[in-house]
């Protein structure tokens, strides 16, 4: 395996925004799987660094200062403290979880570019780009707003129309305008200076395509499509107020652009944890000496940029490695919707800390084992309930209790002596002894889903030995059996809180804790020495606990009320944007007085049978005969009787038409609202019925 010629690995996990809290999308994404593996190192006591931090500069936090009226310096305060405790609690082992406007930061990233520049890596362009001459501002594309060109909707963004998906480039829309304040928008020219990467291409498609075929298949994929496609020049400085300042002269109002300083956040990270602790080793030998191996943990969104981008610019400066391998994920979807942090989809760490007190585990279990490796996977509180309730507490629990339980009631809670194995023992030891180098292999190549069922195995294999040898059935008659049945559980135990420590940190310490263990390295997994005879255990608690129903029906009720919220925020929405459809060509008089319109009072309504669309209306036209007519509308009117009685206009000269069986003499006049339902037109005067509506 590749890692061997490595003598130590760096680890770092993509920095979230600081524009909100974080989510289980982020947790299973990124977090947990950079966790087990750091934590899977250490247990291999390989030397390693974890690298964390909030990533404060970009236009996303900014918006969210605007919207909630504060500055950006007490958004980002806010939100790294927010994030940095929620990893804390779900066990995420960063050596050092920093942010980007620190000093050091500020500083290291200056000086990164400075130095391309000097060295002549950065090329110069001037462009045009949307200006609002009121507030003296370049305008990024998120804050962009106006017409979309393909469906004319009202409101799209300068990269995207959100109405019908639409890529878009703000200068696509039709009459942009400053998303913030309405004002519309000129152009303006403006310099910044770009990464050449059509310049890298040879080199990376080398380095990727040919010498990194191991990367996960949506990585290797995603570079590749990037590859062919042809890189294009990238630009490096915005004109923004936020930022870290472009350090040349004559760059007033420029700052680096987000996506250039944060990937040095890992760099500047790790230099701020080696200056404070020396025994470490300097920065320096961690990112560029070539026996330092180098491994981004990222979600599928921030691929091109930690494989292409970032990769280029440490060429570009020289010295350092590029990564060795980068594990993304693709996206965790909630309850079948993607994950929005702007519609409040999404269950917040936070929340899910004082909702479900001491469950971390529960969660890390769950998200690992639907962990979206390979496919964009959904999170569901069923899913999660089960996955506890039949997997934790009915197998991994109940495995180790009933092996901590027994020993306390015939052993006094000493470890029992290992007497002759039967066949059967044997086999179940075999069993367990693999499981070992396969959690190890999967670990070793990213595989976290399938190397955590793997660990679990060990808890299954536990599980039915004891409901097979069933021990309490023999104390009476072989307590020398007993013993040896109990020494093998807890030998397994020992191993389970080994296996599930990068896992399921705090269980697995708990377990310890039980078992009284002290050693826990992992290359000791697949032995059955980890406890000696006479060893006194610890006070057994309960590692895992049923979830009820009412629980999950909590959560799910939370989630009915942000989808019903965010219905009705979308029909505001759509409300205040809509304009009438452009007038139609005209006609000449003749074809208007050609139709014969009329009043009638509704008589009867009903819906027609096997059709959920349509309304029979039985009406008044002032003749003898009631006149029948079929209407489009039901969907429209969920109680149709509120028409009865009410004077409507329809139109008495068609040709009767035959639907479902029934004749329909004319058509119903009805407005369509904004939102698609549709309106019976009704008269407020009273007039004969069948007067002419001319
Ligand atoms: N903040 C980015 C995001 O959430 C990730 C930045 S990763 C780094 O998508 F490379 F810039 F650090
Ligand atoms: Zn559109």
């Amino acid at each position: 395996m590749a890692e061997k010629n490595f003598k130590r690995t760096l680890v770092t996990a993509a920095l979230p925004y600081a524009n909100g809290p974080v989510h289980i999308g982020h947790l299973a994404g990124v977090y947990v799987p950079a966790d087990i593996y750091v934590r899977y190192l250490r247990l291999k006591k390989r030397p390693v660094l974890f690298i964390g931090g909030s990533d404060e500069h970009g236009v996303p936090v900014t918006i969210r200062a605007r919207k909630e009226g504060i500055t950006v310096q007490d958004v980002v305060d806010r939100y790294h403290n927010l994030i940095k405790d929620s990893f804390e609690k779900f066990g995420i082992s960063f050596d050092i979880y920093s942010r980007t406007t620190s000093q050091i930061h500020h500083k290291f990233a200056a000086d990164y570019f400075r130095k391309l520049y000097d060295d002549g890596k950065l090329i110069e362009q001037t462009s045009e780009q949307f200006y609002d001459e009121e507030t003296h501002e370049f305008l990024t594309d998120r804050n962009i707003r106006g017409e979309c060109p393909k469906c004319h909707s009202l409101g799209a963004y300068g990269d995207q129309c959100e109405k019908c998906g639409s890529a878009l480039s703000p200068d696509e829309l039709i009459n942009p305008y400053n998303a913030i304040n309405g004002n519309p928008l000129t152009k303006k020219s403006t310099t910044h200076w770009y990464l050449p990467l059509d310049k890298d291409q040879q080199w990376l498609e080398h380095w990727i395509l040919d010498e990194h075929k191991e990367w996960r298949p949506n990585v290797y994929g995603q570079c590749k499509s990037w590859l062919d496609g042809g890189l294009k020049p990238r630009a490096v400085t915005r004109d923004l107020d936020w930022g870290i300042p472009v350090p040349v002269e004559g760059a007033e109002g420029k700052v680096l652009y987000v996506w250039f300083d944060a990937p040095i956040g890992y760099i500047s990270n790790t230099k701020e944890l080696c200056d404070a602790h020396p025994e470490l080793g300097t920065w320096q030998t961690w990112w560029q000496d070539p026996e330092s191996r180098l491994i981004h943990f990222i979600g599928k969104d921030n691929i091109v940029f930690h494989c292409i981008v970032f990769p280029a610019m440490l060429h570009a400066h020289g010295d350092y490695n590029l990564p060795d391998n980068v594990p993304s994920n693709e996206f965790l979807n909630l309850e079948g919707d993607k994950i929005s942090t702007s519609r409040n989809w999404a269950v917040w760490l936070n929340e899910y800390l004082e909702d479900m007190p001491d469950k971390q585990d529960v969660l890390r279990y769950v998200l690992t084992a639907n962990a979206p490796e390979t496919k964009d996977n959904d999170f569901t509180w069923k899913d999660y309930q089960a996955r506890n309730n039949n997997e934790l507490v009915a197998i991994f629990g109940n495995f180790v209790n009933r092996a901590m339980k027994l020993t306390e009631k015939y052993f006094d809670g000493k470890v029992p002596a290992l007497g002759e194995l039967t066949d059967y023992d044997k086999q179940t030891l075999e069993d367990f002894k693999n499981v070992k180098t396969n959690v190890e292999e999967l670990l070793e190549t990213f595989k976290f889903r399938d190397a955590q069922k793997e660990a679990m195995e060990l808890a299954r294999i536990g599980n039915k030995y004891l409901a097979e040898t069933e021990p309490w059935k023999l104390a009476k008659t072989d307590m020398n059996r007993v013993g040896t049945i109990l020494n093998l559980s807890l030998q397994i135990s020992a191993n389970l809180a080994i296996a599930f420590e990068p896992f399921l940190p705090f269980s697995a310490a708990k377990l310890r804790n039980m078992l009284g263990m002290t050693d826990f390295e992992w290359d000791k997994l697949g032995r059955i020495d980890l406890l000696a005879a006479g060893h006194q255990l610890g006070e057994s608690v309960l590692l895992f606990e049923k979830i009820e129903d009412e629980v999950i029906q909590g959560q799910l009720d939370r989630l009915d009320r942000i989808k019903k919220e965010n219905e009705k925020q979308a029909l505001l929405e759509a409300e205040k944007n809509w304009r009438p459809a452009p007038v139609a060509d005209e006609v000449p008089f003749d074809q208007f007085a050609g139709l014969d319109i009329r009043t009638a009072t509704v008589l009867e309504v009903k819906p027609v049978k096997k059709s959920d669309k349509l309304l029979q209306f039985t009406l008044d036209d002032g003749t003898d005969q009631p006149r029948t007519i079929l209407s489009g509308i039901a969907q429209s009117y969920p109680d149709p009787q509120v028409l009865v009685g009410k004077q409507i206009a329809f139109v008495a000269n068609f040709a009767p038409k035959v639907m479902r069986g029934i004749a329909s003499n004319g058509m119903i006049l009805s407005a369509e609202n904004f939102d698609g339902t549709l309106h019976v037109v009704t008269l407020e005067d009273k007039v004969k019925n069948g007067s002419k509506i001319c």
